[in-house]
């Protein structure tokens, strides 16, 4: 049967969404609606991992039970997918899974019951009971082994993790092991087929790994440590590890172990699935879960495909510490989901890690989207308006013509673009199922390029001057709108919304939806037709007006908001945070590296042209005040700041925002909707510079 099925991974329902979730649902998205285009029944899944300590731990400290907890974070997670066009609604995921679904529990229960009756290729229980001592870093649910986290400086402290920089837990205890040891042959000759795991560099990774033998892993808890899991089946003081209940969902969720779940869905129709991970978590995808399945006799996944990370504009991890989190908001509410679809898209080449900006995004939308495909779209569409009476003219040159045309600089043979344009085809969706987004994007615009310069080159403002040229003029016209016809289909996936607009402009029936970009056949848009109202699809984006926005205005920090004078920003992340309660603990040398002043506001005046900027010189007790910008304008007039104790992060980075420089940040807390800003001060009197600890 002709199936597809493509999985997320399912994220830890203790915090909430971030750029990083939003990135592999557009992928696993994009993957599914070209499946889905090429007619192929397809199952997109993703969802929330919503057991283990870490989620615990956070519904504990938010006063929630687990189940609330991940309530709470899966309704952030539904409203990003309906605000990014991801969910079912929208043509998007068919499931978002829960672990804590029942379906889910009595399949994951029924894999761990094979897998305890397996024997391993080497003929021994798949599963034992053991004793388990070791380090354990709760954030990353994982034991540590030595070259997986960093020794204490002082004897008798615990390690830290390498991920997380927390001190790891000392755990001891009773454990069931799946014998992952038995499996290195079988995962090796698994990975023998080259498409298994994804990108070849991360499959020689994988490789090594195994090589390098492999140690049995726990795979329960004792209740009395993780209480919020699945239990193990036959033993209730046991709960599965979290990796083996995660993991399992792809399977429970199409219908293993569950009748209702696979007459609704079909694990056999669907099964196996392509697996779209993370580079850090391709470990747990392409070694464990694989071995798994080879002990339950279960087929393994099709395909397992890590991508990179995003970092910011600077090539630095995002972080909340380093104030460059890209914010989910933000991005909402300046930029169209195609305009970030195709960045995503775009931008990062698949496996590779990408760097993330505002102004990147701006700049490719306005070069690329507005300026490219929109404008060609929008100068075919407005010139078939006016020189065609709005209807799709012929694409024939009469014989005729033919010679005044090539006098004037046409190119009369319509198979030049169109064989470019079918041979971008090619290139396009080869590309594309190879995940190889960038690359097939590229050759898209190659044919925006391409029929730029037919446009510019045949001049039909001039040809529309002359009646004898009149077919000439129409025929260059109507190659135009098939190509634009051609880029709506196969653009479909990466850019649904501005694909159907483009689609419905040219006046055409359907959908680009529904249309293969495989079988689309040149010369099919019928001669005559009307076209539709013409409207720009990416209107251009005024890059000083949204820096600015989102660097004084409530929706947090930019790629430079390291540096940027950002009052709110650290606030709306806190209020966040604790929304869900604090997830994640820093060390005092962290809090360390930020330099935290006393300062005394001298002056203070609004920013021309930016209602929420106040300009101030604020005296630190250096030499010099500093000049410093906050987006407070809305809120504090200048002259009521004036001669205020206020507190100022001295050492960020200087940023220039509307031309001037701003040295520091003001801190302030932020509460509401819109982020509202309050300014920390001092009740007692303190001296300017003094620092705060
Ligand atoms: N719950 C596990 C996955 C279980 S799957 C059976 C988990 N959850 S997570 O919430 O931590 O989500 C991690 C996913 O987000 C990973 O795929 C990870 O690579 C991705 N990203 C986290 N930060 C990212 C970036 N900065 N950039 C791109 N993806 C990133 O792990």
């Amino acid at each position: 049967m002709n199936t597809f099925y493509v999985t997320t991974p399912i994220y830890y329902a203790n915090s909430l969404p971030h750029l990083g979730h939003l990135y592999t649902m557009i992928v696993a998205d994009a993957v599914a609606r070209g499946k889905r285009q090429r007619g192929i029944e397809t199952f997109f899944l993703t969802g929330t991992d919503e057991h283990g300590i870490n989620i615990e731990r956070a519904a504990q400290k938010a006063g929630r039970t687990p189940k609330e907890q991940a309530d709470y974070v899966v309704s952030y997670f539904t409203k990003m997918t309906s605000e990014f066009g991801l969910d079912t609604a929208h043509g998007g995921y068919d499931i978002f899974m829960r672990t804590t679904e029942p379906f889910h529990y009595e399949g994951v229960s029924e894999l761990w019951r094979r897998i305890v009756k397996a024997k391993t290729p080497k003929g021994r229980d798949a599963i034992y009971k053991g004793h388990y001592e070791g380090w354990f870093c709760a954030a990353c649910a994982e034991y540590k082994t030595e070259d997986e986290y960093q020794k204490p400086k002082n004897e008798g402290d615990p390690p830290t993790c390498l991920i997380h920089d927390t001190p790891l837990d000392r755990v001891s205890e009773e454990s069931y092991f799946f014998r992952l040891s038995d499996y290195d042959e079988a995962l090796l000759s698994a990975y023998e087929k080259p498409d298994f795991v994804r990108p070849e560099s991360r499959r020689n990774e994988v490789i090594s790994f195994v090589r390098g033998g492999l140690q049995d892993l726990s795979v329960s808890r004792l209740k009395s440590s993780v209480s919020w899991g699945v239990p193990v089946p036959g033993d209730p003081e046991h709960t599965m590890y979290v990796w083996f209940d995660a993991l399992t969902n792809y399977i429970t969720a199409i219908g293993f172990g569950n009748e209702e779940r696979q007459k609704a869905v079909g694990f056999e129709k669907f099964w196996p699935a392509l697996h779209l991970v993370g580079k850090d978590i391709l470990r747990f995808h392409a070694v464990y879960w694989p071995s798994f399945l080879l002990a339950a006799g279960i087929e393994l996944p099709r395909a397992i495909v890590a991508h990179g990370m995003w970092l910011d504009p600077n090539g630095r991890k995002m972080s909340k510490t380093l104030g460059n989190v890209i914010e989910l908001d933000a991005l909402h509410r300046y930029f169209s989901n195609d305009t970030i679809r195709y960045f995503c898209l775009r931008e990062m080449v698949f496996g590779q890690d990408g760097r993330f900006g505002y102004e990147g995004l701006i700049d490719r939308a306005n070069s690329d989207l507005a300026s490219g495909w929109g404008n060609l779209s929008s100068r075919t569409l407005t010139m078939i308006a006016r020189y065609c009476d709005s209807r799709i003219p012929s694409g024939l040159i009469p014989e005729d013509k033919l010679l005044l045309a090539k006098r004037t600089g046409v190119d009369t043979d319509e198979t030049t673009v169109a064989g470019f344009i079918e041979h971008a085809r090619h290139q396009f969706v080869q590309h594309f199922d190879n995940l190889a987004f960038s690359k097939a994007l590229e050759a898209a615009w190659s044919v925006v390029a391409r029929v730029d310069k037919m446009i510019t080159d045949a001049k039909p403002w001039d040809l529309a001057k002359d009646e004898n040229q009149k077919q000439t003029l129409g025929a260059v016209l109507y190659r135009a709108a098939e190509s634009l016809r051609w880029l709506s289909v196969m653009l479909y996936p990466v850019m649904p919304e501005a694909s159907l607009a483009i689609w419905k402009q040219l006046g055409l029936g359907g959908s680009p939806a529904r249309v293969d970009p495989t079988e689309l056949k040149w010369g099919e848009q019928k001669e005559g037709a009307a076209i539709g109202e013409v409207q720009p699809v990416f209107p251009r984006l005024d890059k000083a007006k949204i820096m600015a926005e989102i660097s004084s205005g409530a929706s947090t920090p930019t790629e430079a908001a390291a540096a940027a004078p950002e009052p709110s920003a650290p606030v709306v992340h806190a209020t966040q945070a604790d929304a869900v309660g604090v997830t994640s603990f820093i060390e005092i040398d962290d809090f360390a590296k930020v330099d935290l002043r006393v300062g005394q506001v001298l002056s203070a005046e609004r920013v021309p042209k930016a209602d929420k900027l106040l300009l101030m010189k604020v005296d630190i007790g250096e030499e010099q005040p500093r000049q410093i910008l906050a987006g407070i304008a809305q809120y504090y007039e200048p002259e009521k700041m004036i001669g205020r104790k206020v507190v100022i992060v001295a050492n960020l980075k200087p940023r220039k925002l509307r031309g001037f420089e701003s040295q520091g940040m003001v801190v302030a807390a932020s509460y509401g909707e819109e982020g509202r800003p309050v300014i920390a001060t001092f009740t007692e009197d303190v001296p300017n510079g003094a620092r705060l600890k």
